[in-house]
């Protein structure tokens, strides 16, 4: 494979990164930004909740271990807020001008969080996805999923180091194993309903062979679009 990866063509690619707490999105997430800048790519990289100031304000709400007796409808009317905002602000305006947006979780995150975490179910996530986000969908869903109990660890180890200079941001690290096995499940319904948008990359393997996996399957992903384009 040639390590200049194809243009994205005039509407842009939409990448997300998805997956439990602590499987490695943020790091392959970075990697990937860095080789497509390196190679000549206008790349805008997000994440959500945040990316915008009124996102990011969201984000202290819902991520904050402090926020106590938050409905769970409450929760995904704010996770849909922070990403009509993102889409406004930032997602379109990129793809818009032709440029990869790389955002570290999406809509995959409250279908398995609020939808199968909380138990509010798909279906009015995915509803709610439609009159909110428009129906966007990313063009490209890399869903990393490794061993339950390690991941979850790593998040905890992550939130503890971190937790003298950034805000503790643990509420949802803090829910119990049952929550988290829910969401597991709910990502894997999720890439069993999805093939041809969701690709499932086992999270424990060494960074670098993840890193691997993913510029093929961008590599790939990118070429079928200006095929068509
Ligand atoms: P996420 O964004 O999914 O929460 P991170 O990318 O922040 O996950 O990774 C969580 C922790 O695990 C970090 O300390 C990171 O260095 C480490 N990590 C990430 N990927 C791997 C991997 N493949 N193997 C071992 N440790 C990893
Ligand atoms: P973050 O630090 O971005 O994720 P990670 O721990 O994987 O690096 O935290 C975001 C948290 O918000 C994470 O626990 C998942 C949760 N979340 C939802 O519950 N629903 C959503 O729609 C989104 C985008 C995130």
């Amino acid at each position: 494979m040639s390590s200049v990866l194809p243009r994205a063509g005039s509407r842009g690619f939409f990448l997300t990164f998805e997956g439990p707490d602590g499987s490695g999105k943020s790091t392959q997430l970075r990697k990937l930004a860095a080789h497509l800048e390196a190679t000549g790519h206008s790349v805008v990289v997000t994440r959500q909740p945040g990316g915008t100031h009124v996102g990011d304000r969201i984000r202290a709400i819902l991520l904050d271990s402090q926020t106590e007796k938050l409905a769970s409808m409450t929760e995904l009317g704010l996770m849909f807020s922070d990403r009509a905002q993102a889409i406004a602000e930032v997602i379109r305006p990129a793809l818009d001008q032709g440029r990869i947006v790389l955002c570290d979780r999406y809509t995959d995150s409250t279908e398995a969080y609020q939808g199968g975490g909380r138990q509010l179910g798909s279906d009015v996530v995915l509803r709610m996805h439609g009159m909110m986000c428009g129906g966007l969908q990313p063009d490209l869903t890399i869903l990393l999923l490794a061993d339950f109990d390690r991941s979850l660890a790593r998040a905890r180890r992550r939130n503890d180091r971190t937790a003298a200079f950034a805000p503790n941001e643990g509420r949802f690290e803090s829910e119990n194993r049952d929550f988290h096995r829910r969401v597991y499940l709910k990502y894997r319904e999720i890439a069993a309903r999805e093939p041809g948008r969701v690709f499932v990359i086992e999270g424990d393997q060494p960074i670098d062979a993840i890193h691997q996996q993913i510029l093929a399957l961008v590599d790939q992903k990118l070429r079928a679009l200006a095929a068509v384009s």
